[in-house]
């Protein structure tokens, strides 16, 4: 199987920091379904592919595969949205350069990050917010997030943006998000095991 871990990529790809909740959630999915220990050795042998050590913003990661630097980085892909329609034309080529790919099509699907919302506790607006919950899970709100931001819909039904329908479909991991939220603190353990900044 072809995977970001195998010594092709050496040298090849761009990540950002493990720092980061997108990687910590991202390797909190492998050491779910793959346990901790081939999770660590993933880390380890992604981290030996790197062409820098890990620094930047996922919009970093791009601009560099852009210049150049790398082959492949591992981002989400909405930052990939927003250089797509930046108001800096260097953005926009930046973008043009670069296609997506979704991994583990065969298998149980790409990761997915979120947009989480909720009401914090101890508020004195409870219903307020409840009623604003609400709204961001309408037609509505769906519609006008993605619009904005360049991620996918949690409602089913809502249109994609053209750039996401262009992006084509994907079969999303349907790992629990309580489960990521369980594994974090052993995901941040396996990150500094395999040295990965
Ligand atoms: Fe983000």
């Amino acid at each position: 199987m072809k995977t970001l871990a195998t010594a092709e990529w050496r040298g090849r790809l761009l990540v950002r920091s493990s720092a980061n909740v997108y990687n910590q959630s991202l390797l909190s999915s492998l050491i779910d379904a793959n346990g901790k220990q081939q999770a660590l050795q993933w880390a380890k042998a992604v981290r030996k592919n790197m062409a820098r050590p890990p620094q930047g913003s996922d919009r970093d990661q791009m601009r560099a595969v852009a210049a150049g630097l790398a082959d492949v980085a591992i981002v989400n892909t909405y930052y990939l949205g927003l250089l797509a329609n930046s108001d800096n034309q260097k953005d926009r080529a930046v973008a043009a350069q670069l296609k997506v790919f979704f991994p583990n099509q065969a298998a149980r699907g790409t990761h997915v990050n979120v947009s989480g919302a909720g009401v914090v506790a101890g508020s004195d607006q409870v219903e307020a917010a409840q009623r604003f919950l609400e709204y961001l899970a309408t037609d509505e709100a769906q519609s006008a997030f993605t619009g904005a931001t360049y991620e996918y819909p949690v409602v089913s039904g809502i249109e994609w943006s053209p750039l996401l329908q262009q992006w084509g479909t994907f079969k999303a991991d349907p790992i629990s998000l309580a489960l990521l939220g369980e594994l974090n603190a052993d995901a941040i353990r396996c990150f500094n095991q395999a040295g990965w900044e």
